[in-house]
């Protein structure tokens, strides 16, 4: 029975990562896959979570199961960071919230419940978005639409043409939104641009579900919060699924949240339960290390200090990093990449051909997917002259 199965071909994402790690060229560049890189070209430990985790060594007496829903101080932590402290909507108890196995996992878990209150729902995603969203989604048979949103010849959100698409979107619809650092394009939404799909969403009757996986590494906590946190203010319904992977550096850890903003707190409490016997379908319990480390970090105001400035100070290196390339590829090509400033976060499109993408891959040793999408921040002050000077080249 088994030896009927095909052969599948690796996620080209992971793909290209894994041809980098193979190159023996010592100069090779890695700007493939989304993970935050220092000047070493290491994914460092937080300080924070390390310390964190020294503590939690220290003094973990059981392995037994997670409470289904996770921990306790880390729903409450991740509630407060993405909500805001005061948030009205904490304050009036309309918000449930389950530990997931990372933001995949919320995203998963919020497309089961979407799928739970109106099989029929369509997901209304942007293009492009990142590829994940349609395995994820598409995996409890939910469909899709997409709407437009990025303009690769301004660099930009094509707002009129993202508003003019959902227009579609009609009440029991879900349109899914990167709450900040779009992946992969890095252009966000505008303040007044998030109050502009509000109002459509009021109107039209379509519930927001937010992919807010890289808050803090754009323009800091609060700042990449806001859109999502407008939403959050004027509508009834608002789907978050949040991720640790990025801004504490807990990728392997699998630590995500999703956050049901509902109409009251009984309905919070019914999708938390409809949340749990899905989650129970698919994984069981969700796992505890990473989660039991930000909860620490979370509710310890030492820890939290020392996090959020380590936060901040790599959220200021990616965005040195993109004047710096932006900068150099200038000098270096005579053409304008002042879009690589503008954008949040840790991707962006270069806007090269896909023969120019392969070029560098196959001449160069620089590993960039065919979109000539880059994450900014596998670029260091060791790389960035050879990036430039290989991209001028095949421009
Ligand atoms: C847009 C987006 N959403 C969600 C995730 C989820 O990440 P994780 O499951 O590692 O927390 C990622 C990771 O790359 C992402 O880029």
């Amino acid at each position: 029975m088994l030896d009927k199965l095909e052969r599948l071909p690796a996620d080209i994402i992971l793909g290209l990562a894994a041809a980098c790690r193979a190159d023996p060229n010592p100069a090779k560049v890695d700007l493939s896959v989304g993970i935050y890189m220092d000047e070493q070209g290491l994914c460092p430990v937080f300080e924070s979570v390390r310390r964190a985790q020294q503590a939690l060594v220290g003094e973990e007496v059981t392995k037994a199961y997670m409470a289904p829903a996770g921990d306790e101080a880390f729903n409450l932590g991740m509630q407060r960071l993405v909500l805001g402290e005061g948030s009205p909507a904490l304050l009036d108890a309309r918000v449930g919230s389950i530990q997931t196995p990372g933001g995949c996992g919320a995203l998963r878990i919020g497309a089961e419940i979407i799928r739970a209150a109106a099989p029929d729902a369509r997901v209304w995603v942007s293009d492009p978005t990142w590829p994940n969203h349609f395995p994820l989604l598409s995996s409890v048979g939910l469909s899709f639409k997409t709407y437009r949103y990025y303009d690769p010849a301004s660099h930009d959100v094509d707002f009129d043409a993202m508003v003019a698409d959902l227009k579609g979107a009609t009440a029991g619809d879900v349109v899914l939104l990167h709450g900040c650092c779009h992946n992969p394009c890095g252009a966000d939404l505008a303040l007044q641009q998030w109050a502009v799909i509000a109002d459509m969403a009021e109107r039209q009757g379509f519930t927001p579900f937010i992919d807010f996986a890289y808050q803090g590494l754009g323009d800091g906590l609060d700042r990449d919060a806001a859109g999502m946190r407008l939403m959050v203010a004027r509508l009834p319904e608002v789907i978050i699924a949040a991720s640790c992977s990025k801004n504490m550096g807990l990728y392997r850890e699998r630590v995500g949240i999703v956050l049901f903003v509902c109409r009251d707190e009984t309905n919070a409490q019914a999708l938390v339960s409809q949340g749990l016997v899905a989650g129970r379908r698919i994984y069981s319990m969700p796992p505890a290390h990473g989660a039991l480390l930000a909860g620490r970090i979370l509710s310890n105001p030492a820890l939290e200090a020392s996090w959020r400035d380590e936060l901040a100070a790599m959220c200021q290196r990616i965005n040195g990093l993109r004047s710096g390339l932006r900068q150099r590829l200038e000098q270096e090509s005579g053409r304008d990449f002042g879009f690589i400033e503008r954008e949040k976060g840790m991707f962006s499109f270069l806007g090269l051909s896909v023969e120019q993408a392969q070029r560098l891959r196959r001449e160069y040793s620089i590993y960039m997917l065919d979109s000539s999408r880059i994450n900014v921040a596998g670029v260091n002050d060791h790389n960035l002259d050879y990036l430039a000077t290989s991209v001028a080249a095949v421009l």
